[in-house]
C-alpha cells in the first residue's frame, strides 16, 4: 500500500478550506488522497478518461513515462525479454517471483495437462459464421470457459497455478482453433512435446496433411513479442479487468470483458490498424510526408495508428524491442516487406515533426508488431489475439492482487449530471 507522507494538501473554495493528505508510492509518485474529499467538502472531481486518477495501488507493473522505462514486478522489460521465457515471466507476473526449476517445471506440465478445451466447447466454434473476428469467438469462449470449470475458490498456491495454467494454456489453444476455424481448416490439438509457443504455432499453421517446421528463431521472437505485452499497469483492458473483477464476477467473466476492451483501435486493436494504415500509405505511392500532415488535422480517424500513448511521453520502451526484434527476424527470414520501408520513413518523418515532438508522440507497442506478426505469418484478424495471448498473465496477476486487497470496493465512479431539470409529468393515477 501507498505510504502517506507527513505533508498534506490544502484545497480552498471560496471561504472554506480543507486538508487531504499525501501519498507516496515506492517510485516517488506522488497522489492527492481525495477518499474523503466528497463527505467533507460535497465535491468530487472531474476527470474524463481517467488521466490524473490512480485507481488502486499496485505492486505489479511499473511505466515511467517520462524515462520511457517499464518494468514487471522491479525487473526491467529489456532484461526479461532478453534472459527469461514468457511462461517464466507470467509466472513472475502472479506469484511476484521468477520460478526456481522445479516450479518452473511444475508450471509447464500444469500448461500441458490443461491444454485441451473440453470436447463439447468444440460444438462452439462451429456455429460461428464465416469471417467472424476471432477477437469475437476468443471473449465468448473465454465466458464459456466459466460453464465447464470451477472457479478460484482457495488463494492456496495450488489452486492459483491451477487457475492460473489453465487459462493461459486453454486461452492458446482458442486463440489457434479460432484462427483454424476462420480459415475453414481443422482443429490441430496442442502437444505436450511443444513448449507454449511452439505450440501456438504449431496449433496455426500444422494441417492434417503438412507439418509446420518450426524455426527457432520464430518461436523466440513471438515469445518475446508476448513478454513485452505480459502488463502495462491500469491500461484500458487492464482498467476493465479489475472494474468487471470489483463487481464480484469471476475470473473467466472479467478476462471477456478485458478481451473486448483490447479490441478497439485505441488500445490493443491498434496493431492491426497500423498495418491497415501502411497499406493505405503504400497505396498512396509511398506518401508517408501526406500521411503526417493528415495526422495534425485534428481529424481522429487521420491520427497516426501506433503513435502516441497516454503514459509515454518518451520513446516506448517496447517499441524500441519490437523495432530491433523485427529487424532481426525481416533478416533471418530474408524479408523484403515493402511495408517496412515506409514504417521507417513515417516514423523519421513523424519524429522530426514538432506537431510531434511537443506532445511527446512517439511510436507505442503497437507500431513494430503487426510488422512482425505478419512476417510470422499471422492473419491480420489475429494480431489483436496474440496481445491478449501476451497480456493475460498481466489480467490475472491484476485481478489476483484485487481480489486478495483488503481495500477492494466495487468500481464505480461518480458523474457530472449536465442533463435536463426535472420536467413536469403526468403523475398515473394511483
Ligand atoms: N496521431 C496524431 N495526433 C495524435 C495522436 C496520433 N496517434 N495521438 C495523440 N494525438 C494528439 C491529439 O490529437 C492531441 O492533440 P491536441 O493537444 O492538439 O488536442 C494530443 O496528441 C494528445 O492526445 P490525447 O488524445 O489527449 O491522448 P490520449 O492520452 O487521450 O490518447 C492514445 C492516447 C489513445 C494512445 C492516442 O495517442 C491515439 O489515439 N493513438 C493512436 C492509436 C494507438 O496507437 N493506440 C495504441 C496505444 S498503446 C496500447 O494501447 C497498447
Amino acid at each position: 500500500m501507498p505510504g502517506k507522507t507527513p505533508e498534506k494538501a490544502e484545497l480552498r473554495f471560496g471561504e472554506k478550506s480543507w486538508e487531504l493528505p499525501v501519498l507516496k508510492g515506492s517510485a516517488g509518485d506522488i497522489a492527492l488522497d481525495i477518499r474523503s474529499l466528497r463527505k467533507q467538502s460535497g465535491m468530487v472531481v472531474f476527470d474524463p478518461g481517467l488521466a490524473n486518477t490512480a485507481c488502486c495501488a499496485s505492486r505489479i507493473c511499473f511505466v515511467d513515462g517520462e524515462k520511457g522505462r517499464l518494468f514487471y514486478r522491479g525487473y526491467p522489460v529489456e532484461y526479461l525479454v532478453e534472459n527469461h521465457e514468457f511462461v517464466e515471466v507470467a509466472y513472475l507476473l502472479v506469484h511476484s517471483r521468477l520460478p526456481d526449476p522445479d516450479e518452473r517445471l511444475r508450471f509447464s506440465k500444469l500448461l500441458n495437462r490443461h491444454s485441451l478445451i473440453h470436447e463439447d466447447m468444440q460444438h462452439f466454434f462451429r456455429n460461428y459464421p464465416e469471417g467472424a473476428h476471432p477477437m469475437a469467438i476468443l471473449s465468448a469462449m473465454v465466458v464459456s470457459l466459466s460453464t465447464f470449470y470451477p472457479e478460484l475458490e482457495a488463494s492456496a498456491e495450488e489452486e492459483i497455478d491451477v487457475t492460473v495454467t489453465r487459462l493461459l494454456s486453454k486461452l492458446r489453444t482458442i486463440a489457434a482453433f479460432s484462427y483454424k476455424k476462420s480459415v475453414g481448416e481443422a482443429f490441430v490439438y496442442p502437444s505436450h512435446r511443444l513448449k507454449y509457443c511452439e505450440n501456438l504455432l504449431n496449433m496455426m499453421f500444422s494441417s492434417p496433411v503438412v507439418d509446420y517446421q518450426l524455426d527457432p528463431v520464430v518461436v523466440r521472437t513471438l515469445d518475446r513479442v508476448l513478454t513485452l505485452h505480459a502488463d502495462h499497469g491500469q491500461n484500458c483492458s487492464t482498467t476493465t479487468m479489475r472494474t468487471v473483477g470489483s463487481a464480484g464476477a469471476n475470473l473467466y467473466a472479467s478476462v471477456a470483458a478485458a478481451i473486448c476492451a483490447l479490441w478497439g483501435d485505441l488500445h490493443g486493436g491498434a496493431n492491426q490498424a497500423v498495418v491497415d494504415m501502411l497499406e493505405r500509405i503504400a497505396a498512396d505511392g509511398g506518401n508517408v510526408e501526406r500521411a503526417v500532415e493528415d495526422a495534425k488535422s485534428g481529424d481522429r480517424s487521420r491520427r497516426l495508428m501506433g503513435f502516441g500513448h497516454r503514459v509515454y511521453k518518451a520513446y516506448d520502451p517496447r517499441a524500441r524491442i519490437a523495432k530491433k526484434l523485427y529487424h532481426d527476424l525481416a533478416r533471418h527470414l530474408e524479408l523484403d516487406d515493402p511495408l517496412h520501408e515506409i514504417a521507417v520513413r513515417l516514423e523519421e518523418k513523424a519524429l522530426t515533426d514538432p506537431y510531434f515532438t511537443e506532445r511527446g508522440l512517439y511510436p507505442n507497442v503497437d507500431f513494430y508488431t503487426g510488422l512482425i506478426f505478419r512476417a510470422i505469418g499471422v492473419p491480420r484478424d489475429m494480431f489483436t489475439v496474440m496481445f491478449a495471448l501476451g497480456r493475460l498473465p498481466g489480467w490475472i496477476a491484476h485481478w489476483l492482487e484485487q481480489y486478495s486487497s483488503t481495500e477492494r470496493r466495487i468500481v464505480r465512479p461518480r458523474q457530472l449530471y449536465v442533463g435536463p431539470d426535472p420536467r413536469p409529468h403526468r403523475t398515473s393515477p394511483s
